[in-house]
């Protein structure tokens, strides 16, 4: 990747980020990002792409068609993540008016709440994570939107508060230490949002145990769960919580990989 002063005109960005292991369509998107910078600064940045994930390096990602900010020290959304949310908004218009109470739990970017609060104007959303760096960024992610911030362990600040919620909504750290990730991920993403103790089922543990203070009567939990995780997390769900219905959704490519938990009145539908 040694490249002459002279010689940078005439350069193919495209054979560079190809290079790097980039797809056409990624290094195509990453090159228009970039189209502004000069050619040095774009030369730096096409280096970092062996390094690095793009979203990283571009500062910027999108997630259920909105842009957001995101570094190093919050995960970059994933697609399945979207597909949580989805469903959530979807459950949120049929069972919820205005007056629904959401909490998205362990935010990072921001980006299921804000999206929450983009689709939905009208409804409450608090955002939190124990993270004041990742807080920072999804502040940024939030500008002239209504939405509360909070930094905490969990569920203590609203279990401190007597606060209630309708929606919880929570996409946790969840790998086991013991599981082998992608190099890429290991080495850019933030360790406090990737991995778990208790064989990755310390979060849903934490959580379950204390969600009964912190729920009003009407109430939907979705949660995203690793792929093998399902039969665990419903033993904990049952464990700690009575009267409710559980429903275990699928991703796009057939994987269980999200469960959604809401009380039995009122004849609710499934999500
Ligand atoms: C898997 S990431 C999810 C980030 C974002 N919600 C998303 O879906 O892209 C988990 C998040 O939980 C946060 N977290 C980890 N431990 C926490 C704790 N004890 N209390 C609150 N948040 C925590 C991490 O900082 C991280 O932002």
């Amino acid at each position: 990747m040694k490249i002459k002063e002279e010689n940078y005109k005439t350069i193919d960005l495209f054979s560079y980020c190809k290079k790097t292991g980039l797809s056409d369509l990624d290094s195509n998107y990453f090159i228009k990002n970039i189209s502004n910078y000069d050619i040095k600064k774009q030369i730096r940045l096409i280096k970092r792409l062996k390094k690095e994930p793009l979203q990283y390096v571009l500062e910027k990602t999108n997630f259920y068609g909105y842009d957001y900010k995101v570094n190093k020290n919050v995960l970059i959304p994933r697609f399945e993540t979207e597909e949580l949310v989805e469903n959530t908004i979807k459950y949120i218009k049929r069972h919820f008016n205005n007056k629904v109470k959401v909490l998205d739990l362990g935010t990072g970017s921001g980006c299921i709440g804000i999206t929450i609060k983009k689709e939905l104007p009208n409804i409450d959303i608090t955002i939190s994570d124990i993270s004041s760096k990742a807080l920072l960024v999804a502040k940024e992610n939030s500008k002239q939107i209504d939405i509360k911030i909070v930094k905490g362990n969990l569920l203590d600040p609203f279990v401190n508060k007597k606060e209630k919620f309708n929606v919880i909504i929570c996409n946790p750290p969840y790998i086991a230490r013991t599981y082998k990730i992608d190099k890429m991920v290991k080495n850019n993403e933030p360790h406090l949002a990737l991995y778990a103790r208790e064989n990755g089922l310390f979060y849903y543990n934490k959580i379950l145990k204390d969600i009964n203070k912190v729920l009003e009567d009407d109430f939907v939990i979705a949660f995203e769960i690793g792929s093998s995780q399902k039969d665990d997390i419903i033993s904990i769900i049952e464990a700690n919580l009575t009267n409710i219905k559980i429903e275990v959704k699928k991703d796009l490519q057939g994987r269980d990989r999200m469960i959604f938990i809401h009380n039995l009145t009122n004849n609710k539908k499934d999500v």
